[in-house]
Parts: structure tokens; C-alpha cells; sequence
């Protein structure tokens, strides 16, 4: 593992992250300490990637919930009610948001017969415990994905869903992880994945710096790379997955689905159960981020690289259908079509 401080982490009253707006070039830590901070930290994707922002919106609600100085339980919870939605607002698809937020009222409302500093020990508590699962979680589906990659495969990736994008290990990396600790010997492509670049600022970057022999593509070249028969397996993260097994995930990932299944790879996608949203019935229900057209057409070059007032569709995320999708890797295993059945069961137990 590259020996990077954990990407959020609650310390000494503190929410400290890693600006992943920075990387590669900077490694700083920013210590956020109101809701504002940690709103536009993450709509701003200071930090990013669904279980790191779920995880960040925990300990940004607890950290809300110590400014609310009042005692009487009613005050409290309506106070701590505008601040989850308000953080909940932050961005759209990631499901992980709502879901550790959903989390944390109710843990609130477990404790509303206590008086309010022991409520506010339970909200720590809870935020803590959000941390550590998801540092076990992304292990378990590590070990998981290992059972389908094979000994020296090339491994394809989009976006990142690293090391950065939860707290330790990331979800479609920890069976990359995983198996370089083993000898695995994979060579990785990263898709530098436009427009943020997230595949050649922090993926590229996690894995080189962790000693794994990794690629950066061009998000245009991955046909290319299937073709040339370098690629065995795709492994991406995903921000929602749906009742029917349709996943949310970085624009562009839908596209890349597409391509492995013209040329026979597997495409799993890596998911802790948070992700998995059975209020979404299909793709068609998960809300889309739109985001500045300025990140297409002036953010990363010296000049403007585009007309000026030139119309811009900057979508942040796809979906990719359930019948491209070979299986998705979860913490209590692999589960495969048809999704509509298996992800309910697998979410029961
Ligand atoms: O816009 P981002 O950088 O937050 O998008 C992140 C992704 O799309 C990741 O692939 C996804 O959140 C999975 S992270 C384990």
C-alpha cells in the first residue's frame, strides 16, 4: 500500500482529508472543521469517491451536531436534520452519501431519550464505526475479487476507486492490493479518465506509488488495448447500483462496458453493500451529476481549449447496463445476474 496518510479520518475535532485537487503535485492535509468546509470539500472533490464521501459526510454531520448548543432533544434534532440535508445536498449520485447521513439520524433517534451529550457521544461513535467498516469492507472485497482475476492478467480501470476514493484501500483496487501482496504480477491500465482526470491524478498515482506496474491510457485508447489482447478483466467502482443491477459510475465507464463485452473480457464492477440503492429500480432512477462546463473546456490546459461560450454537456457520471455487467463484488461475495433477485437476497442475508 502507498504509504499515504488514511484520504479522511476524524482528528482532534477535526475532519482531515487529503485535497485530492492537489495530487498528484501536493500532498496536503486540510483539517475542516464547520459543515460549510465540509460541504464545498466535497462538492468541490477536495474529497471524492462514494464510500469517502459518505464516510466524510458522518463525521461532517457529527461535527455539526457539537455546534448545535442547545439541550432540549426537539431543538436538537430539528438543527441536526437541516444540517444532514443540507450536506446531503453536496452532490447527487454517490448513494454512500445519504446512506452514512440516514445512518447517523438514526442513530440520533436510538439515543433521543438520552440527554444530549450522551447523544453526541453515539453520533462519534457511530461516525467512527462508519470509518472502520468501511477500512474492513474494502478488505473483504479485496479477497473477494481476487477468486476471479487470474495470476499475471492485465487488469483495466476507470476513474479511480482507490486507496482515495474510501478511507484505506478502495474497492475496485483492493483485489489489486490484494493480489500484489500475493505476487500476483498484474500489469494495470488506468483510463486517464476525462474530464477530471481522475485515472491519471490519483489512480496512475496510488498504484505507481504503492510499487505496482501500472499504464495510464487515454480514455479514447482502451479499445485499443482489448484488442491488442492486454486486457483480461475490468474492475471498476460504482456510485449506485440499482435494484435491477444498473450502475452508476464516472462517465465513461458505461462506454468501456460496452467494449469488454465486444471483446469478451469480464467487466465487474466493485461495490461495498452501501452502494447498493433497492430504492432505485433501474439507471433510469439514479439522478446524474452535472457539473461545471468549465472543467471541459479550460480547467487543465495553460490555454482555453475550446471556444469561448461554446455549449457543454458535462454529465460527471453513466450508467451501465445490468446485462454488461459480469458480476458485482461486494463484501459478502460476488453476486451475478439476474440482479433483481440476487441483490435483495444478498442484502437480507
Ligand atoms: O466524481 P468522483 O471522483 O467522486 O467519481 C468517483 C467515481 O466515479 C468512483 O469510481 C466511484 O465513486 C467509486 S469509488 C470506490
Amino acid at each position: 500500500m502507498t504509504k499515504l496518510p488514511d484520504t479522511v479520518r476524524l482528528e482532534g475535532g477535526c475532519l482531515e482529508i487529503i485535497d485530492q485537487t492537489l495530487l498528484p503535485g501536493q500532498i496536503k492535509i486540510l483539517r475542516l472543521r464547520t459543515k460549510e468546509e465540509i460541504y464545498y470539500a466535497i462538492r468541490q472533490l477536495k474529497v471524492r469517491g462514494a464510500p469517502a464521501i459518505g464516510v466524510a459526510a458522518a463525521i461532517g454531520v457529527y461535527l455539526a451536531a457539537l455546534d448545535i448548543k442547545v439541550n432540549n432533544f426537539e431543538d436538537f434534532y430539528d438543527r441536526f436534520l437541516l444540517a444532514k440535508i443540507y450536506l446531503n445536498s453536496a452532490r447527487p449520485t454517490a448513494v454512500n452519501l445519504s446512506w452514512a447521513l440516514d445512518r447517523m439520524e438514526k442513530c440520533l433517534l436510538n439515543n433521543s431519550e438520552n440527554p444530549v451529550d450522551e447523544i453526541l457521544n453515539s453520533l462519534k461513535n457511530e461516525a467512527l464505526a462508519i470509518w472502520t467498516e468501511d477500512i474492513e469492507v474494502c478488505k473483504k472485497i479485496g479477497e473477494n475479487g481476487l477468486q476471479i482475476l487470474e495470476k499475471n492478467s492485465g487488469i483495466l480501470t476507470h476513474c479511480n476507486a482507490g486507496q482515495l476514493a474510501a478511507v484505506r484501500y478502495g474497492t475496485a483496487t483492493a483485489p489489486i492490493y490484494r493480489g500484489h501482496e500475493l505476487g500476483y504480477n498484474f500489469k494495470i491500465f488506468a483510463d486517464e479518465t476525462r474530464p477530471l482526470l481522475q485515472g491519471s491524478r490519483l489512480t496512475a498515482f496510488e498504484l505507481d506509488a504503492a510499487g505496482i506496474d501500472v499504464t495510464l491510457i487515454c480514455d479514447n485508447m482502451a479499445s485499443a488495448v482489448m484488442r491488442q489482447g492486454k486486457i483480461q478483466a475490468v474492475l471498476t467502482g460504482c456510485d449506485r447500483v440499482a435494484a435491477n443491477g444498473d450502475t452508476a459510475n464516472k462517465i465513461g465507464t458505461s462506454g468501456v462496458a460496452i467494449l469488454a463485452k465486444y471483446y469478451n473480457i469480464p467487466f465487474y464492477i466493485c461495490a461495498p453493500s452501501s452502494t447498493i440503492d433497492l430504492g432505485s429500480r433501474s439507471g433510469a432512477d439514479i439522478k446524474i451529476e452535472e457539473r461545471d462546463s468549465l472543467e471541459v473546456t479550460e480547467m487543465w490546459f495553460h490555454e482555453r481549449m475550446a471556444p469561448e461560450g461554446i455549449s457543454v454537456y458535462n454529465p460527471a457520471f453513466d450508467v451501465t447496463d445490468a446485462e454488461l455487467i459480469s458480476g458485482i463484488i461486494t463484501e459478502f461475495g460476488i453476486v451475478k445476474a439476474p440482479y433483481a433477485q440476487n441483490l435483495p437476497a444478498m442484502i437480507a442475508g
